[in-house]
């Protein structure tokens, strides 16, 4: 089974497929033929498949997993692999991971000798339905999140779904997170006809977990036609995109000040969407049965509300919110349901956010 889509932003094309194997290399080498390739790939992710793909030693650079390995060391160490196997502004890199490894390697290729092409093979549930698609690069310093970074469109993006299967449940559950985010977003989008996507998840999640091969698929198509549709309209994140950020106004918090040891990345957006949902209904932008039901969605996914007091007190929570790009002097911006399927940004003083965290 294969669907197609396209983004008219970079103009390339991405592929969600349940291909062997066999079939993925081949349209990897057809992608890539007559050009040198340089393959970045996570160790994880290299010793399960390395027998599938008999990459090339010449071509390859393994990485440690991890968030903390998003670093301006191992930026450094993709650029001078780069130089030292002899790749021209004429040449690929072929980001091969999950999404440390597709921000690190789009952060590489944006700047390496000015920008070379890069592909994205996601093997996580989160890269797939998020971070391979819409050139969002960047690496982590210690003050924050993605503070170095580039909007840098890849040429290609393989989806193989064959990967998650050797994916772990808290990965899985990581990228359920930011699907989740896509129901609670459908209309803002502004996408041609409506998925129904809220509806579809609350309807299959069982043949979902069993690894469904049509549910996945049907899954992982959604949510990107969803952000593709964003994409499309606000490359730079000058005004829509920001809907993409609901819940993540207190999961880059949360991951900071945990050193993104405690959560993962969905699971923190899971969190911050509890948030939003509490924000918006208490602030009378969501009548109770739309809350009710949106909650009901998460906790039906297997998620459960945070209490915030057990990982920072508020005075810390906000002192990392502000530290968000998004952040500016006039307040802390949130990204809040406004409506069924709507979002709207907002913008709350500390003191108003203080009452929300009590
Ligand atoms: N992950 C949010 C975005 O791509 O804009």
């Amino acid at each position: 089974m294969k669907q197609l889509l396209h983004v008219d932003v970079g103009d390339y094309d991405i592929e969600i497929s349940d291909n062997s194997f066999d079939e993925l290399k081949l349209s990897i080498d057809d992608f890539t033929s007559g050009r040198k390739r340089l393959f970045v790939i996570s160790k994880k992710v290299y010793n399960l498949y390395k027998k599938h793909f008999n990459f090339n030693k010449e071509e390859l650079l393994i990485l440690p997993d991890g968030e903390k390995e998003k670093n301006c060391k191992n930026y450094i160490k993709i650029i001078k692999t780069a130089l030292n196997k002899g790749l021209t502004r004429h040449d690929v890199m072929i980001a091969f991971g999950g999404g440390v490894i597709g921000d690190l390697t789009g952060f590489a290729a944006s700047t390496y000798m000015r920008g070379i092409d890069y592909i994205q093979i996601p093997t996580t549930l989160l890269s797939m339905v998020d971070s391979s698609v819409g050139g969002k690069t960047a690496i982590d310093i210690s003050e924050g999140k993605n503070i170095a970074g580039t909007f840098y469109q890849p040429k290609a993006v393989f989806i193989n779904i064959n990967f998650l299967k050797t994916l772990e449940r808290q990965q899985f559950n990581s990228g359920l997170g930011e699907i989740l985010k896509y129901a609670f977003i459908e209309t803002s989008c502004g996408y041609s006809k409506p998925v129904f996507f809220f509806e579809f998840l609350t309807l299959c999640c069982e043949k979902f977990f069993e690894f469904d091969t049509v549910t996945l698929i049907r899954i992982i198509d959604y949510s990107l036609k969803l952000k593709i549709t964003v994409v499309n309209k606000d490359e730079k994140e000058n005004g829509l995109r920001k809907i993409l950020n609901l819940g993540h106004t207190l999961a880059h918090a949360l991951e900071t000040i945990t050193k993104y040891k405690k959560f993962t990345h969905g699971e923190a957006v899971v969190y911050g969407m509890f948030l939003a949902f509490n924000i918006a209904f208490r602030k009378g932008l969501i009548n109770y049965s739309y809350y009710r039901l949106s909650v009901e969605l998460m906790e039906s996914l297997g998620f459960k509300n945070l209490n915030l007091g057990k990982v920072a007190e508020p005075g810390k929570i906000i002192r990392y919110m502000k530290r968000d790009k998004k952040a500016t002097q006039e307040g802390i911006t949130f990204i809040l349901p406004c409506g069924k399927k709507q979002v709207k940004e907002v913008k709350y003083s500390e003191d108003e956010i203080l009452e929300f965290l009590k």
